[in-house]
Order: C-alpha cells, then sequence, then structure tokens
C-alpha cells in the first residue's frame, strides 16, 4: 500500500487538536483520538454512543512508548516479540505516572493496548506525541467497519476526518489476553489461541463473558446487522438471506458467500462486508450455515453468536 503523506499529516493535525479521526488497522477501522486528551476521549464516546463504563483500548507505536504508561511484565515480552506489531491487545497494569485520560479506563487501573500493523497507522503512531485511542469505528453495538465507506455509513458527516487505508486485511477485531495474572483470553479475534498457547506451550484460559466482569448486564448484543440471525442452519426460508462458508453448486441471489472454498482466513476478511450487504438489501433475517470450529472459524461464530442475541 502507498503511504500518502499529506493525508497522515491532516490526521495528525486534527488529532493534535484533540479531533476525532478515523484510521486503519489490519483488523478494523478505529475511531481515534488523544488518549491523554479528555476532550478527544469524550468525544469519542459521543460519537459512538458508547456507554462510559466500557473503557477505550490505547494504540502505541512500540513497548518503549507504552513503558511510560503500564508495567510491562515477562508475559507481555514473550508475547510482543512473536507478534508485534500486529493482531493481539494487551490488558496491562496502569502506572501511576501514566498520562492516560481518565475518561479512556473509567478510572480503573488497567489498560487495554495494542499495536497495530497497518503501514499507514504506524506511519502516524510514529510521528505523534501521544497515544491513540481508538475503539471500532462503528456505532456502539453495531456492524465493525473493514473499509472507509463503512465508516462513512457509521458516522455521517459526524467525521471530521477518515484516513485512507483499503480493505482492512483481517477484518476481524484484535484477540484480547489479560496479561494482569495468569494469562487469559477476554476477547477471542484475528490471532488465534493455539498460536499464543504455542508461545506459552499450555492451554490458556477463554472466559465465556468479560464484559460481564467490566461491567454486569450491559453488551449483551454486539456487531448487530439489525436483523434476527440463525446459527447451523441446513434449511432456510424464503425471505432469509443464506450465509454460507464455501460456493454451492446451485446458486440462488440470496446466497451470500464468505469464501469460495471454505477458508477461514478469507470468509473473516469478508465476514463485516457480507453482513452490511445483507444489512442493506430486502432480507428480514440471516441464516448461516454450520462455519467450522477451528482457527478463525472461532472467532467468526463468537461473532456471529452476539450478533444474534436480537
Ligand atoms: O482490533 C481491535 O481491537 C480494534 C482496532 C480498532 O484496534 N478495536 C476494537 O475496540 O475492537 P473496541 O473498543 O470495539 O473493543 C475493545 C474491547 C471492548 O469490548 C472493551 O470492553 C475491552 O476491549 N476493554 C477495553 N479496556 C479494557 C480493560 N481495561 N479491561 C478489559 N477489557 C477492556
Ligand atoms: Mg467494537
Amino acid at each position: 500500500m502507498r503511504i500518502n503523506l499529506a493525508n497522515i499529516k491532516k490526521a495528525e493535525k486534527l488529532l493534535n487538536k484533540s479531533e476525532c479521526v478515523a484510521i486503519p488497522t489490519e483488523t478494523v477501522y478505529g475511531l481515534a483520538g488523544n488518549a491523554y486528551s479528555d476532550q478527544a476521549c469524550k468525544k469519542i464516546f459521543k460519537l459512538k454512543k458508547r456507554p462510559k463504563n466500557n473503557p477505550l483500548i490505547v494504540h502505541y507505536y512500540n513497548y518503549q512508548k507504552l513503558a511510560k504508561d503500564c508495567n510491562l511484565n515477562d508475559n507481555f515480552y514473550k508475547l510482543y516479540k512473536k507478534f508485534c506489531p500486529g493482531p493481539i491487545t494487551f490488558i496491562l497494569r496502569l502506572r501511576k505516572k501514566s498520562k492516560i485520560s481518565k475518561f479512556v479506563t473509567n478510572k480503573k487501573k488497567s489498560l487495554a493496548v495494542r499495536f497495530p500493523r497497518h503501514p499507514i497507522t504506524r506511519t502516524l503512531l510514529k510521528k505523534l506525541t501521544f497515544p491513540l485511542a481508538a475503539p471500532s469505528a462503528n456505532i456502539s453495538s453495531k456492524l465493525s467497519a473493514v473499509c472507509t465507506s463503512d465508516v462513512k455509513e457509521e458516522f455521517g458527516k459526524k467525521i471530521k476526518y477518515i484516513l485512507e487505508g483499503g480493505k482492512s486485511s483481517i477484518g476481524l477485531e484484535s484477540t484480547i489476553i489479560d496479561l494482569r495474572y495468569t494469562p487469559k483470553i477476554l476477547r477471542l479475534g484475528g490471532l488465534e489461541v493455539t498460536q499464543i498457547q504455542k508461545i506459552f506451550r499450555q492451554k490458556i484460559f477463554i472466559v465465556k463473558n468479560p464484559l460481564k466482569v467490566i461491567s454486569p448486564g450491559q453488551f449483551k448484543l454486539h456487531y448487530s446487522p439489525d436483523m434476527p440471525i440463525r446459527l447451523n442452519v441446513k434449511k432456510i426460508n424464503s425471505s432469509e438471506a443464506f450465509l454460507l462458508i464455501r460456493k454451492k453448486k446451485e446458486n440462488k441471489p440470496n446466497y451470500f458467500y464468505l469464501s469460495k472454498n471454505g477458508n477461514l482466513k478469507e470468509a473473516a476478511k469478508n465476514l463485516y462486508t457480507t453482513l452490511r450487504k445483507i444489512k442493506n438489501s430486502k432480507y428480514d433475517s440471516i441464516a448461516v450455515s454450520k462455519i467450522p470450529e477451528k482457527g478463525l472459524g472461532k472467532t467468526i461464530n463468537d461473532r456471529l453468536k452476539r450478533a444474534s442475541k436480537f
């Protein structure tokens, strides 16, 4: 991807003034603001209509910049060396001296941090004198955005600038791992848990409903295309869109393929785009054929399950 420095400069100028800018990452687009600025962080919550008690992820260029804000431990360094920059988010202890806005953490003592791999956002992060708070660039509980037109569809003219970065190459949010105690997974994501297990040479516990831990009773519905979803479907109804993982012999206008041949990486990349396409068409519900519970299929199933709690 060509890096347009004039575009990055424009984003930098706005961010320096505590404005919000959408940024590309390899997972999904983020709605970014200066993580040290109360004003910028308040704007993010408002634009996203996000409940104030749902903390923000903060994006850094490298661990040297992060060391000012968080306590880093051996498990962090092990994973950082192997997977960063990339689709993994760490929950770490916030340092007392940290300059992170209290709005980011909802006054909690932990921080979610990530080092995105997208070259445009890396160039931007390198130039800035502060890290970027950037939750996914969608209205709270709705479908995530994987290209600039998705971001426009979510926010219209309310957003000052969208930094163009093409389509997100992974298409699913980062995997979240809590490293404050014994490592545990808080969200399945773009990095397979088996990869992380290889580094630690042991199984890692996956928390079933982490959002309950952060703030009980909130956020039941997520990643929603605003219509009912049925999972593991063999036979569909005539008014349904059918979401499939591989091409069938018979092709019908209401068949939507995540991949031609069941490739789960390709399916992950196409998930949100396809759900958005269905959302903007005439169908009143979505039927999903069985998706294998392995590799990124686990993350796809996780997202569809959360989206189906209509
Ligand atoms: O791939 C990604 O992670 C994307 C890109 C833009 O980086 N970001 C993203 O952000 O998915 P968001 O805000 O949509 O999801 C972050 C999740 C939320 O569910 C939030 O509750 C959780 O991270 N989170 C944030 N801070 C946390 C903390 N201190 N402890 C536990 N969970 C936290
Ligand atoms: Mg999100």
